[in-house]
C-alpha cells in the first residue's frame, strides 16, 4: 500500500493508476426502511435567514420598535421643515407600542423619511411592489410621495397616496419601478402642512413564495423545496434559547396579526463582536403559522424546537426554576393544540382563523436545544411527562449537547436511554477529516436505544475572505462521506440536517451555510448539492454494497451506499472518491433485473477542492447527468478524483 500525502489529508489508495474493483449490490437484500424524513432542512434566522432574507419584507425597522427607533430611518428635508417624534403607547398596544408623529411644514417641498432597507433594498425592473403603511391624520392637508431610489439617489419608481382621514387606517399602493436597484432605498416625504402619525411601513415584492402579500422570498423558498426535504427544524438552534431566558424564543409571540407580533433582539446581534449587526431583530413576520405553512408547501413535516426553560449554556446558562416550569410546558402542550387542534379549541380556532382550517398534523416536538448536564435533563423528564400522556403519539427530540463526544455527550445518551426518548439530536461542525474518519460512525452503534437525530452538521474548513469561500468542494465531498453512512445506517440515524441553512453575503455571522443570497440573488453551495443529492434520491430501503464482502467506508479513499426505492424500482448508488486519482469500478447488480441496458450518473466534482460556488460563478460545483450502460446487470465506471457520484438503474418489479 502506498500512502499519498495530499494536502493535509492522507489518503490510502493501493495504485496510483486506474485500478479496477468490483463493488456487488446486494439489491434485493434489504437491511432497513428509509426514514421519509431522513434528509432535512434546518432553519434558524441567523445571518440575517429570516428578517432581510426569507421574510420578504423590504423595510427594516417598520414600525420604529428597534430600541434605537430611527435605526435604518433617515429624515429627509427638501425646501421644507418638519419634525419627528417617536411616541410609545405600551398601554394601548402592547405588542407594537410606537409609531411615529410627524409635523410638516412643506408648502413648496417635501419633508419626510428614507428606510436603508437590509443593506440596501434589492429592486428588480418591472416587477410590481406593494407598499402599505398606517396612518392617522390629525391637522392639515397632507399628500405623500412613495419614491423607490437607487443606490445613487435616482429615482426608480414612485406613487402617491393622500385624502387621509383622522383615524388609523391600512392605506396600500403599488409601484412598478421603471430599473433595477441592488441597494435601493425607500422615501416616504409628505407634501404640504400638517401633523400626522405613522406606522407600520412595508415593501413587499408581489413576486413572493405562492404569491402570497406579505410572503416569503421566492427565489430562496424554491431551492428549499427543490432539496424535496423530509422535515423542516425551526426556528433554530441557539435562537431558541436566547441569551438569557428573557431573550428565548416564544411562538407565542410569533402568531396571529403582524401587529400583535412583538419584536425582540435577535441573538446573533451581539453573539460575536467581531461579526456584530446591531440591527439585528426578530419582527416574527415570519412566525410559526408560516413555518408550519412553508412546511407543507415543500411536503415536509414541521419540526419545532421549544425552549425547555434553559437559557444558552454559552451565554448566561441561566434555568427557570423547576417550580416556574409549567409555562414552558403548557406553550408546548398549546402549540400541538394550535398545529393540530380542531376549531372548537382555543388555538386550533386560531390556526384556523390566520387561514388553515386543516390540521398541520404535528408529529414531532424538540424539547431545548443543544442543551447538556442534569438540569436538562431534569426539565426533558417533566416535558415528556406532560407530553407523552396527552399526547402519546408525538414525538420528542431530546437534546445530545453541543459537541458529537465527550462526558457531556455521554451522560446525556446515558440518562435518555434509560429514559427511553424517541430521537437524541446530535450536533457535529467538525473538520473535513473528521467527517471521513466518522463515516463509520453509526456501524456499531447500539441499536436498542433512541434513535438519532443528526439535527446540525457541517465540515469547517479552510476560509478566505469572501463570504462563500468556507463552503470549499472538499467540505462538502466529507460530508457527501459521512452521508453514506448515516444512510448505511437508517435503522438507528432516522433524521439529518446541514446547519446553518441561509446566509446573507453583506449580514452574515457563521459560516459555512447551505444557501448563500444577496437583496437580488441567491445560491446553492457544494454542501447544496450533496444535500440535494442525497434527499432527491433517499429511496425506501437501504441493501447492502460490498467490496470484498466488506462495507466501504474509507478504505482505498472510498465511501459508498445503496438503496432501493420499491415504490418506483430503482436502485441508487451513492460513491464518494476523496482520492485525487480516478478509480474504476465494476459495480456488479445482484438480486434483481435490470428494465433496461442504460441507467442514469449524476457526478459532483471539481478539479480544486477548495472550489466554491459564488453569487457570480453559481455553478462551480454542480451536478452533471449523464446515460450509463449496463450489461448482463454489471456497470463499468471511472469515478473522477475528488467526486461523488450518485447512479440510478431501474429494475424490473
Ligand atoms: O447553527 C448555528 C448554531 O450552532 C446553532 O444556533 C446552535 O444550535 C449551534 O451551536
Amino acid at each position: 500500500m502506498k500512502k499519498i500525502i495530499i494536502g493535509i489529508w492522507v489518503f490510502s489508495i493501493s495504485h496510483f493508476s486506474i485500478a479496477q474493483r468490483t463493488l456487488t449490490v446486494l439489491a434485493d437484500k434489504p437491511v432497513t426502511a428509509v426514514s421519509p424524513q431522513m434528509w432535512g432542512i434546518f432553519f434558524e434566522d441567523i445571518n440575517f435567514g429570516a428578517d432581510g432574507g426569507l421574510y420578504a419584507e423590504l423595510v427594516k425597522n417598520r414600525s420604529f420598535e428597534f430600541p434605537l427607533p430611527m435605526m435604518a430611518w433617515k429624515e429627509i428635508k427638501q425646501q421644507a421643515n418638519g419634525k419627528i417624534l417617536i411616541i410609545n403607547r405600551s398601554k394601548e398596544n402592547t405588542a407594537k407600542p410606537r409609531y411615529a408623529h410627524i409635523s410638516v411644514d412643506a408648502p413648496t417641498g417635501v419633508y419626510g423619511l428614507s428606510n436603508e432597507g437590509f443593506r440596501g433594498m434589492g429592486i428588480h425592473k418591472n416587477q410590481l411592489y406593494n407598499f402599505s403603511i398606517r396612518l392617522k391624520k390629525l391637522s392639515g392637508d397632507l399628500r405623500m410621495k412613495i419614491v423607490l431610489e437607487n443606490s445613487s439617489g435616482k429615482q426608480i419608481g414612485n406613487a402617491i397616496l393622500q385624502n387621509f382621514t383622522d383615524q388609523w387606517k391600512k392605506y396600500t399602493v403599488s409601484l412598478t419601478p421603471s430599473d433595477t436597484a441592488v441597494k435601493g432605498h425607500l422615501n416616504i416625504l409628505f407634501e404640504g402642512k400638517g401633523t400626522i402619525d405613522v406606522d407600520m411601513v412595508s415593501l413587499f415584492p408581489a413576486n413572493t413564495w405562492k404569491n402570497r402579500p406579505n410572503g416569503l422570498r421566492s427565489d430562496l423558498v424554491q431551492l428549499l423545496a427543490d432539496l424535496k426535504p423530509g422535515f423542516i427544524r425551526f426556528p433554530g438552534g441557539c435562537i431558541v434559547e436566547g441569551r438569557d431566558l428573557d431573550n428565548r424564543y416564544q411562538w407565542k409571540n410569533t402568531v396571529d396579526s403582524i401587529e400583535k407580533r412583538k419584536l425582540i433582539m435577535n441573538r446573533w446581534n451581539v453573539e460575536f463582536p467581531k461579526k456584530s449587526a446591531p440591527d439585528y431583530y426578530q419582527t416574527f413576520g415570519l412566525g410559526f403559522f408560516e413555518y408550519f405553512q412553508l412546511a407543507e408547501d415543500v411536503g415536509a413535516e414541521a419540526l419545532p424546537i421549544l425552549n425547555c426553560g434553559m437559557a444558552c449554556q454559552y451565554n448566561s446558562g441561566e434555568v427557570v426554576s423547576m417550580n416556574e416550569l409549567d409555562p414552558y410546558i403548557k406553550d408546548a402542550l398549546d402549540l400541538i393544540e394550535f398545529a393540530n387542534g380542531d376549531n372548537a379549541t382555543k388555538w386550533g380556532k386560531l390556526r384556523a382563523g390566520m387561514g388553515h382550517a386543516a390540521p398541520f398534523n404535528l408529529k414531532f416536538i424538540g424539547i431545548g436545544n443543544e442543551q447538556w448536564d442534569e438540569q436538562y435533563i431534569d426539565r426533558y423528564k417533566a416535558f415528556e411527562k406532560v407530553i407523552k400522556k396527552k399526547y402519546p403519539k408525538i414525538k420528542l427530540i431530546a437534546a445530545a449537547g453541543p459537541s458529537p463526544d465527550g462526558p457531556r455527550f455521554a451522560y446525556a445518551w446515558k440518562e435518555l436511554r434509560k429514559l427511553n426518548a424517541d430521537l437524541l439530536d446530535e450536533h457535529y461542525y467538525q473538520s473535513p477529516e473528521w467527517f471521513l474518519k466518522n463515516a463509520n460512525r453509526y456501524d456499531n452503534y447500539d441499536r436498542s436505544g433512541p434513535k438519532v437525530f443528526a439535527g446540525e452538521y457541517a465540515a469547517h474548513g479552510k476560509e478566505d475572505p469572501q463570504a462563500e469561500s468556507k463552503n470549499t468542494w472538499i467540505s462538502a465531498l466529507a460530508e457527501a462521506a459521512f452521508m453514506t453512512g448515516l444512510e448505511r445506517n437508517a435503522d438507528v440515524v432516522q433524521m439529518t440536517s446541514y446547519a446553518p441553512l441561509f446566509a446573507h453575503v453583506d449580514a452574515w455571522q457563521w459560516r459555512p451555510d447551505l444557501i448563500w443570497f444577496d437583496n437580488m440573488r441567491s445560491v446553492g453551495t457544494p454542501n447544496y448539492y450533496v444535500q440535494k443529492l442525497f434527499s432527491n434520491n433517499k429511496g425506501t430501503h437501504v441493501v447492502p454494497i460490498l467490496q470484498n464482502g466488506k462495507i466501504l467506508a474509507g478504505s482505498d479513499s472510498m465511501y459508498a451506499s445503496a438503496v432501493i426505492d420499491k415504490s418506483v424500482g430503482e436502485v441508487v448508488i451513492k460513491l464518494v472518491n476523496v482520492s485525487s486519482a480516478p478509480v474504476t469500478y465494476q459495480i456488479d447488480l445482484q438480486g434483481v433485473e435490470s428494465a433496461k441496458n442504460s441507467g442514469t450518473r449524476e457526478v459532483l466534482s471539481a478539479k480544486d477542492r477548495y472550489a466554491f460556488n459564488s453569487l457570480e460563478q453559481q455553478q462551480n460545483i454542480y451536478p452533471e447527468k449523464t446515460v450509463i450502460n449496463l450489461k448482463d446487470n454489471k456497470i463499468a465506471l471511472t469515478l473522477q478524483p475528488i467526486s461523488l457520484s450518485v447512479i440510478k438503474v431501474a429494475y424490473k418489479k
